[in-house]
Parts: structure tokens; sequence; C-alpha cells
């Protein structure tokens, strides 16, 4: 069939006026058409070709009947499509045609337009079907580094320095903006390296307060400072013979910048209040979503520490420039998310795909994953449909005004949309978690977070 159109399908009908007749419907339409007369010559021709789509009558004069067609292709043929016709009368047959994964059935007379949109609506679910396919495939298969998705280009080079990188020992630093798997790619470069069997310790230097920093990073003996009770090991010590992450380092204030210096240079570190150092083998990973030299340019940032840290560096692109990563990060998410709630969702619908694949991601990958998430939680359908996606990026839902979150920052949008629900629930927090897909006890914890005053009687008896 090498020759044939793009689209073939195979019609059995053994009353020739109407095989005829809707077999010239089907070619005006564009499609290719295979008819047979009985279903015997109908079972040949779905063993020869690889039919889109069967249009099969249900009930034939002689032998075989359309059922028996619908269990061939199923067997045999499962991605093409079956669509039944039968007589009016006979809807429990059609019914359990449904049952044994018919797309669709259309009752006679046959209305050719009726026919017409059925058609175009099997072969277009069949194409999604295919494609979903593929992708989920793909996601499984080989498009994988470790946990990471990843097809751009420049991801598959990044994903070669990782592996070169790996082995080496050396510092690495490694840039990317919020949400572009800083993280993902330090674990992957713990995970390939010599160091794999050692600890993988982190610590986001931009979270913590100056001196609670300092005894996170060092330690600190009995009786340093008031409230040190105990003698107690920095997470350099722990990290000894394994990786430590470093995140966030621009963040680090220039005096912990001095003392980070020193035991990268001298592979000793000292808790504070201590005389005697211990040697420590530790390989550094640090991470940072601004620019360190234009840190140093502007005094926030030692140079000589710099230049320490920035033995290897690595560069995370974007979402936004790496755009034919994303349905397949959608499609991992999807999955991830439909089996961590038990949701029967298994695909995204082409339209949502579009919107997705048009947004603009400030928030990058971590982003996605959070439109994606909470699609799953919030729909119900075995596909992600366009209804499921907020509407600041469908632009749905009476809102006509440019999305939301490519202006402000994702945590502005997240803000917004959850302030919504609250109030489309009239401020029943129990209704608006359940509307959100949340926990109460998040939403709760969210709501204070903005200032939100919590109607009493109404916190979240989880705490
Ligand atoms: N390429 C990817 N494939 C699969 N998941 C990814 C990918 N990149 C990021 N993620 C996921 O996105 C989320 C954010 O990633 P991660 O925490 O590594 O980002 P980050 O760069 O460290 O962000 P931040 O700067 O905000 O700390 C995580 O849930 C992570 O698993
Ligand atoms: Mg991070």
């Amino acid at each position: 069939m090498s020759d044939a159109p793009a689209t073939t399908i195979l019609l059995i009908e053994d009353e020739d006026g109407l095989r005829e007749a809707l077999a010239i419907v089907l070619r005006r339409a564009g499609y290719g058409v295979h008819e047979s007369a009985s279903c015997a010559d109908g079972l040949r021709a779905i063993d020869r070709h690889n039919f889109h789509l069967v249009v099969t009558d249900l009930s034939m004069e002689t032998g075989l009947a359309g059922m028996d067609v619908l269990r061939h292709v199923r067997r045999y043929s499962p991605d093409t499509e079956v669509i039944v016709m039968t007589a009016f009368g006979t809807i429990e047959n059609a019914v359990e045609c449904m049952r044994l994964g018919a797309f669709h059935y259309i009752t006679k007379p046959i209305n050719s337009e009726e026919l017409e949109v059925m058609v175009a609506r099997s072969i277009e679910h069949r194409t999604l079907v295919s494609e979903n396919r593929n992708l989920a495939q793909r996601v499984r298969g080989a498009y994988r580094f470790e946990n990471i998705i990843g097809t751009a280009p420049a991801m598959l080079r990044l994903f070669e320095q990782v592996t070169r990188v790996a082995s080496l020992d050396s510092t690495v630093l490694i840039y990317g903006e919020t949400g572009t798997g800083k993280e993902l790619i330090t674990h992957a470069i713990h995970n390939r390296s010599n160091r794999a069997s050692g600890p993988f310790v982190a610590i986001n230097c931009g979270a913590l307060p100056e001196t609670l920093l300092e005894s996170e990073l060092f330690g600190y003996v009995r009786g340093a400072f008031t409230g040190a009770n105990t003698n107690k090991k920095g997470l350099f010590e722990e990290a000894d013979g394994g990786s430590f992450f470093l995140d966030e380092i621009s963040s680090a204030p220039l005096s912990i910048q001095v003392k980070l210096l020193r035991v990268i240079e001298e592979k000793e570190t000292r808790r504070v209040g201590d005389t005697r150092s211990t040697r420590v083998d530790v390989r550094l990973i640090a991470a940072s979503n601004r620019d360190l030299q234009a840190e140093v340019a502007a005094g926030r940032f030692r140079e000589d520490l710099f230049y320490r840290l920035n033995v290897l560096s690595l560069r995370i692109p974007p979402l936004r420039e790496r755009r034919e990563d994303i349905p397949l990060l959608a499609q991992h998410f999807l999955q991830k998310y439909a089996a961590r709630f038990e949701r029967p969702m298994r695909s995204i619908d082409p339209a949502a795909m579009k919107i997705l694949m048009g947004h603009g991601y400030p928030g990058n990958v971590r982003e996605i994953e959070n439109i994606v998430e909470r699609a799953v939680a919030l729909g119900d359908g075995e596909s992600l449909r366009v209804a499921d996606l907020p509407h600041e990026i469908s632009g749905q839902d009476g809102a006509s005004a440019p999305p939301a979150v490519s202006g402000g920052t994702l945590e502005d949008a997240e803000r917004g949309f959850i302030l919504e629900a609250v109030k489309q629930c009239q401020g029943n927090l129990a209704r608006a978690a359940k509307e959100l897909g949340i926990g109460r006890t998040t939403l709760w914890r969210r709501l204070k977070r903005y200032g939100v005053s919590v109607p009493s009687g109404q916190e979240s008896e989880e705490q």
C-alpha cells in the first residue's frame, strides 16, 4: 500500500448499494477506501493492510458479523479504530461493541455528514493515541539521563559534560535560572562520580541567617556561644568522603565566603569555637542562579572564591531556550502525578499541549511540573484538557488579559489562583482546598503566608 493515500479506511458492508454510496462519500472526503462485501473478506484485508480505520456493518446476512471484525482488529491491529454501523433496534449489540473497544457506532439509515464527522474524529483519536504512546515510550526509554528529561541539543551537550565532569573530582559550578534542574544535575554528578557510595550533603546558603549558616557548615564546640550545649559536627565533616552541594552560593555572606575559601584551600574545617581543624575530603558542587562574575564586579562575591569554584562550570539552559523538550516534560510529569494521585489521566489533549508549548515559563521546569501536577490533581478525565490548565496560561475562563504568569512571578500567579479559589468557595477552605487539589494544611499555610486571615473555626486541625 505504498502508493495509497495517507489515511486508509476499510469499509465492510454486504449491501452493495449502501457500501458503494458510503465509499463515494469517504473517497470524496479524501480517504483511501478499501471495500469488502463480507466479513471474511474484510478479515483477510485487515491481515494484509494496516488500516487507520475500519467501518463495519454489525449484522450481515451470512457467517461472521461486525463483532468478529472488532475482535479481530483488537487482537491483530490494535492501533486501528473501528466504527460499527447498526440497524436501529440493535443498540445492545452496539453497546457490546463499545465494550470491545469500538470507537463509535452509527445507526442506519446512515447520514453521510454524521459519518464523515465520526470518521474524522476517530482518525484524530487514533493519531492522538499513537502520538501519546510515542511520547510515553520516549519518556520511558532513551531520552532520559538519570531522571532528567532532555532532548534539546543543549541538554544532550550538558549530559555529556556531566558525564565527563563527574569523574574528575574537581569543584563544579552550575549556573541556571530558578527551576532549571540545578539540583537534579548535582545529584547526577554525584551519582556518576567515584564518590557515589559516599555521602551527598546539601545546604542552601540563602536560606539561613549568617550565624546559623556558619554553625551548620562548620559545626561548633560546646560553649562556643550561648545555646551551644554540645559539640556539633559541621556539614563539611558530614560530607567527608562524598560530595557537598552549596546551593545559592551567591547568597553566602562575605564572612562565610572567607571561611569557605579556607576549607577549599586547606582541605580542613574548623568548628566554631574550636582551636583544632579536621581534615576533610569533600568534593564541592556549587550552584547559582545569578551571574557570579557580575556579583564579583559588584563587590558582593569574593573574586578568589569565584576562581576556586569556577574550575569547571556548567550552564543549564532555561526552558524557553529548549521548547522542544516541553512535550516530553509535560508527559513525564503527567505520568508521575497520575501515578501518585492514582488518576486515569494518560495523555495530553492537542489543544492543551499547544497552550503548554506556547507558554513562557519564567519558572522553568518547576513551573511546567506545577502546572501539570495541578491539572492532574484537578482533572478527572483520561486526558489533560485546556480546562484543566490554569486560566492564566490558557487565557480561558473569560480572562482576555495577557497571561499573568509571564509578567509576575510564579508565586504571584499561584497566589492569585489560590485567592480566587477561596473567593469562589466563599471562604470555605475545605472546599477551596478540594477544588485546588491541595491539602487543607497547605492551603492554610499559603493563606497565612499571603497575610490573609483565616476565618475562625477553619484553622486546619491537622496542624
Ligand atoms: N530536565 C528535567 N527533567 C525532569 N525533571 C526536571 C528537569 N529539570 C527540573 N526538573 C524538576 O523540576 C523541579 C525543579 O528542579 P531543581 O530543584 O533541580 O531546580 P533548581 O535549578 O535547583 O531550582 P532553584 O534555583 O529554584 O533551586 C524538580 O522537581 C525537578 O525534579
Ligand atoms: Mg535548587
